[in-house]
């Protein structure tokens, strides 16, 4: 199998075809998931709620992204490494070029951070310095406190408005991938058709051009399921097999189900 890169994926999207992203956080996971033929594995600061136990990600550090990173680089032949830059890690333009060397060093293929109009410069010099970048929009988690909970966002037009502007921002500054969080259907279709590049939803509806879950969600095995998840196990009849359902639903458009989407 050829490596994906942030181009194979770009031309997915040109070609009309859904692809699926999942986080892994360890070797023997990463290995699962490649060999699953998934194309991205995302080294996601969720990291912070399912394998250490906190409540939000905000505890976790550079040092514990590095780590899993590595792990993950370790288990990985063929997919697309995105690893989180964690909380407070890029409110610098020094900070960020700092830590996301240090992400790509320990085995990113690309990073990701959270936030909209505000990164447009960050984005502008990672990438003119060689490293790519995926944007987060909509329920952003590293906010949690802002945002006054883990909310469904852009569900008045003038919210969906801007961030529809932040996405194309975000696209504009050189992102080459951009995840969007909790959003109606509706408006998970409008970012979509309004970039160029893929966007991956995780309860933005079936509409979006590719899909992410946390594994451990995927595996019914986290605290709690929200309702844009579905345990593939429970069909499956290994780890392998749940794995490649996910990849299969995610390509045929057949996952998320109107169940799992927000109006
Ligand atoms: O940290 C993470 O796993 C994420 C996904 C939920 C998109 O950012």
């Amino acid at each position: 199998m050829n490596k994906i890169s942030p181009q194979s994926l770009l031309a997915k999207k040109a070609n009309g075809e859904k692809f699926a992203v999942l986080t892994a956080y360890d070797a023997t996971f990463a290995r699962a998931v490649d060999q699953a033929g998934i194309d991205v594995i995302l080294v996601g600061d969720s990291l912070g709620n399912v394998l250490q136990g906190h409540t939000s990600t905000l505890p976790v550090t550079v040092d514990d992204m590095c780590y899993h990173t590595a792990c993950v680089n370790r288990g990985t032949e063929t997919a697309l490494i995105v690893s989180d830059l964690p909380f407070g890690s890029y409110n610098t333009i020094d900070d960020t070029l700092r830590n996301a060397t240090a992400l790509m060093q320990s085995g990113a293929h690309m990073v990701k951070l959270e936030g909209g109009q505000w990164l447009a410069e960050s984005i502008s010099l990672l990438t003119e310095r060689g490293i790519p970048v995926c944007g987060h929009l909509g329920l952003t988690p590293q906010s949690v406190n802002t945002l006054g909970g883990f909310k469904v966002q852009g569900r008045d037009e003038v919210s969906a408005r801007r961030m529809i502007t932040d996405a194309k921002t975000l696209e504009d500054a050189g992102a080459s991938l951009l995840v969007i969080e909790c959003v109606p259907t509706e408006l998970g279709e409008r970012i979509s058709e309004a970039l160029s590049i893929p966007v991956i939803g995780i309860g933005a509806g079936p509409k979006t051009d590719a899909q992410v879950l946390v594994l451990h969600d995927l595996l019914g095995i986290s605290r709690r399921l929200p309702k844009f998840v579905k345990n593939f196990l429970t069909e499956a009849a290994d780890i392998p097999d749940a794995l490649t359902r996910y990849r299969e639903a995610v390509e045929r458009g057949e996952f998320p189900g109107p169940e799992h989407s927000f109006s």
